[in-house]
């Protein structure tokens, strides 16, 4: 059943240079948008929240709150705010006097909260609050089995997001001992269809990600000290051609072409809309979609075209392109348990092709533009290659979003697995010296069978694949570079994985066979 084989590319090598940090993976099956950080590694760190057991965390300077909601394009998150003790009306966050957030941390509460403070000591009416008889809370409390002890209570309501809410809902002894909040609430709506209670958060933009030197960037940016704030911290800059996304993370090519950038054609329809009849603008909106929709065909059609001819050029066997439609199929949609693993390039899932082979299907990272050709040219690279201790490239896919490689599909995983964890009793020394033997003979190939040579440049144990007799393949040729070429981008950026750079490299950007170590 060995299938074919070849290992990826551009994948990781694009998000190597493109990200300083990737965004977090899922929490059980919620997404972790950019800049949250559910670890040092990931997203922007300075946003700190939590995942345990499947479920987000946002810590407050005292308690800790789940995270029921996150709308990424707006920057905001809602928490479930703190229940009633049982049979009472105090709050159970009372003891630490409520939410508070740590005002140096980039979260702050929105105006989108309606709030309202219950068993509240009679010093309370003094306050500026509505605490009328007629006052919301009051409306609440007689319509809520949950808050029925809140009934006959002083309460009061209120609409967060002033200087002195932006950052806590206090309880205390003496004043209100119970809270409850409710985002977005449309007041004419009886109770009975008022949203679950959440305290909504919104977070700032993050700026470009801090650095203590270049290796910390990606190739899109450079590092640099901060002249604005004069801090003495260095920040990774975009270079110029390109623009901090925030909402994504990563720099960004600049919008030229008004035509193919969303917000600038609208500003030009609008322009429009004021100058002309509707009826001209409609034909308009309808010609520049055919006009794109056009353009987008043969730009596919090509990229089509140059893959085909690579793939047949390379002598890639039976490398083939396949259709976004077959690949949906074999991964079931992506979906979720077909996922093999996550890392910096993005995902790869496991996938069963029509005829019954089964398929490693790799996919850059959402909102890496520039992939397609550095996708060809690492394509371009592996199709010169066919060896048995080489992963196999069977084809990739362009059609999607996102371009796709496909590989033969290695059935025991890595190597690495193998020496961590339940599995680490099964590789026996003898199977051990067969996988360091197997690689060597991978590598060797590499370095004196290819013409020109290639060095791998990222040989580790997660990128050593095992298949079912437990003989290794070498994977994962994102970095991998002909020696020939790039050689002025290789003495730029030393790549590969800290702990398994070779040091000689890592010190002096000089790539030779003696690198894949
Ligand atoms: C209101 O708060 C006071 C002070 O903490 C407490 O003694 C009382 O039981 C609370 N009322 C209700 C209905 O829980
Ligand atoms: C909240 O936490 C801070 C810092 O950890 C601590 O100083 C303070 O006493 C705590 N406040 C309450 C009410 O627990
Ligand atoms: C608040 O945030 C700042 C900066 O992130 C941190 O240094 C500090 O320890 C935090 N304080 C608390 C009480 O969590
Ligand atoms: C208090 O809230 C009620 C209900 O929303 C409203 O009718 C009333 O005018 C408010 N009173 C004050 C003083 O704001
Ligand atoms: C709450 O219910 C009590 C008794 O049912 C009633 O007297 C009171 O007016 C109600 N208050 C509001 C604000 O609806
Ligand atoms: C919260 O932060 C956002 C983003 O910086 C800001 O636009 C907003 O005014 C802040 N809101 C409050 C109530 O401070």
């Amino acid at each position: 059943m060995a299938k074919p084989l070849l290992l990826a590319a551009l994948l990781l090598t694009y998000a190597v240079c493109t990200l300083s940090l990737p965004p977090c993976p899922p929490c059980g099956s919620t997404a972790v948008p950019y800049p949250l950080s559910t670890a040092p590694n990931c997203g922007d760190p300075s946003y700190k929240i939590r995942c345990a057991t499947g479920t987000l965390l946002f810590d407050s300077v005292n308690n800790t709150y789940p995270i029921t909601s996150i709308s990424p394009s707006i920057q905001r998150l809602t928490v479930a705010p703190s229940s009633f003790i049982p049979n009472t009306c105090i709050a159970a966050d009372l003891p630490s006097n409520g939410l508070q957030l740590n005002a140096s941390a980039p979260f702050n509460i929105t105006s989108s909260n309606t709030i309202f403070y219950l068993n509240c000591s009679d010093s309370i009416l003094n306050s500026p609050l509505n605490c009328t008889s007629n006052s919301l809370c009051h409306v609440y409390a007689n319509a809520t089995s949950s808050a029925s002890d809140c009934v006959n209570t002083a309460c009061c309501a209120f609409r967060a997001g002033g200087s002195t809410t932006s950052y806590r809902i206090r309880v205390r002894e003496s004043g209100c001992r119970a809270y409850r909040s409710f985002v977005n609430l449309d007041q004419g709506l009886p109770v009975n269809r008022w949203p679950q209670p959440g305290v909504e958060l919104q977070w700032i933009l993050p700026p470009e990600p801090t650095c203590g030197s270049q290796r910390d960037c990606g190739s899109g940016s450079t590092c640099g000290p901060d002249r604005s704030s004069n801090s003495g911290v260095n920040t990774c800059f975009c270079n110029s051609g390109l623009q901090w996304d925030p909402v994504t993370g990563v720099c960004a090519e600049e919008c030229k072409d008004p035509d193919s950038c969303g917000k600038d054609r609208t500003a030009l329809i609008a322009g429009l809309t004021v100058g002309l009849g509707v009826a001209l603008i409609a034909l308009l909106i309808g010609f520049l979609f055919y006009k794109r929709r056009l353009r987008i065909k043969e730009e596919q059609e090509r990229l089509t075209r140059e893959r085909e001819e690579i793939l047949n050029a390379g002598g890639g066997k039976s490398a083939k392109v396949f259709t976004g439609k077959e690949i949906k199929k074999a991964t079931n949609n992506f979906a979720k348990d077909s996922l093999l693993g996550v890392g910096g390039y993005g995902e790869v899932y496991k996938g069963v092709l029509e005829d019954g082979t089964m398929v490693a299907v790799k996919c850059a990272k959402l909102g890496n533009t520039k992939g397609t050709d550095q996708v060809l040219n690492e394509v371009r690279i592996l199709c010169q290659v066919n060896h048995k201790n080489l992963v196999r490239l069977l084809g990739c896919c362009v059609e999607l979003e996102q371009p796709l490689l496909v590989y033969e599909f290695v059935p025991n995983g890595t190597l690495l697995d193998h020496l961590q964890g339940g599995n680490r009793g099964l590789l026996s020394w003898k199977h051990r010296l067969n996988i360091a033997h197997a690689t060597a003979e991978g590598l060797a190939y590499l370095h004196f069978s290819a013409v020109p040579p290639i060095y791998h440049r990222d040989v580790k144990s997660s990128n050593i694949l095992l298949e079912e007799k437990l003989n290794g393949k070498v994977s994962d040729f994102g970095l991998s570079r002909l020696a020939h070429t790039d050689l002025s981008h290789i003495s730029t950026c030393a790549q590969g994985t800290l702990g398994y750079l070779d040091p000689e490299y890592y010190r002096n950007y000089q790539l030779t066979d003696k690198s894949d170590v």
